[in-house]
């Protein structure tokens, strides 16, 4: 396991326990580093605190990611307790449950517009915000996570297979941009795991079924998987790895009859 001791890192997306997030946060910790995990409303706070509780002294910040002065704030917030930033994990995704079940072809353009906003352009913008604070610590690891529903068509998965290619797309022009500053972007693409996110897709288990059916490991994947290859790519072993999507998902992606 690649060692994070020493490093300072910001987790975005922790819900509660089966968030892929939190098995990430888990897994860092105990690398080593010293984390800031966010809450993006009052009524998640106490979940995140409660879990903070368990970390080597956190810190706990807000930040809705539809919010530009949030997004603000937080670099401002982490530049006073932190004073750089060695690491970022984006763990943010939302659509509308009626987006998640309907046909496609009923995607309303609010839909679609927050499905983006929250799931693919928050990248940016909060990549943005820790650029300058992953510049005074000699360069960072940005790390993001996907679905291959950005790529094949997988039922109710929708407008958020549209806002993952996005994410997808954003994480090499990301790569491309801030790579002379030896800062590294790339995402996860994971299998499916039962979370909160996963509960808004009508008929998740059924997805579930098929990788149990046809992955070459013949099961799905886990968060503490996602969350060591996170940390390779987060740590010194992925120090030369960027803009890339790397496939978590018990080799389902390598399939075709
Ligand atoms: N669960 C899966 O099967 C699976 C598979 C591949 C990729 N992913 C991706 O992994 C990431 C984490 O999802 P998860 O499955 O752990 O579920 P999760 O529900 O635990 O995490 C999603 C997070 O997004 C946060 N979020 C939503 N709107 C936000 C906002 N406006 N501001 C800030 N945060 C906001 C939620 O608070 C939550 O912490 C997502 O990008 C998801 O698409 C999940």
């Amino acid at each position: 396991m690649s060692d994070l001791s020493g490093k300072l890192g910001l987790i975005v997306g922790v819900a509660n326990k089966r968030s892929i997030s939190w098995g990430i946060a888990q897994a860092a910790n105990a690398a080593g580093a010293r984390l800031a995990l966010t809450y993006p409303s009052a009524r998640l706070e106490e979940n995140v605190r409660e879990l903070a509780a368990s970390l080597n002294n956190p810190l706990l910040l807000p930040c809705d990611v539809t919010s530009d002065q949030q997004i603000a704030e937080l670099g401002v917030s982490l530049e006073r307790e932190f004073g750089g930033l060695d690491f970022f994990v984006h763990g943010a995704a939302f659509a509308q449950k009626d987006e998640l079940s309907n046909p496609f072809l009923q995607t309303t353009r609010e839909g679609f517009r927050i499905a983006l906003d929250v799931s693919a352009y928050s990248l940016i913008g909060l990549s943005r915000a820790v650029a300058p604070l992953m510049e005074r610590r000699g360069g960072g690891s940005i790390l993001t996570l996907t679905f291959i529903g950005s790529e094949r068509v997988f039922t109710n998965y929708n407008v958020m297979g549209v806002a993952k290619a996005a994410l997808e797309s954003s994480v090499r022009y990301l790569a491309a941009d801030v790579g002379p500053r030896n800062i590294r972007v790339n995402a996860i693409s994971a299998g499916p795991i039962k979370t909160l996110a996963a509960a808004g897709i009508a008929d998740f288990s059924s997805i579930l079924g098929v990788y149990r059916e046809r992955a070459p490991l013949r099961r799905g994947v886990d968060q503490s998987e996602v969350a060591d290859a996170a940390i390779f790519l987060l740590g010194p072993a992925g120090r030369a790895v960027t803009g890339e999507v790397l496939m978590v998902d018990a080799g389902f992606h390598v399939v075709g009859f």
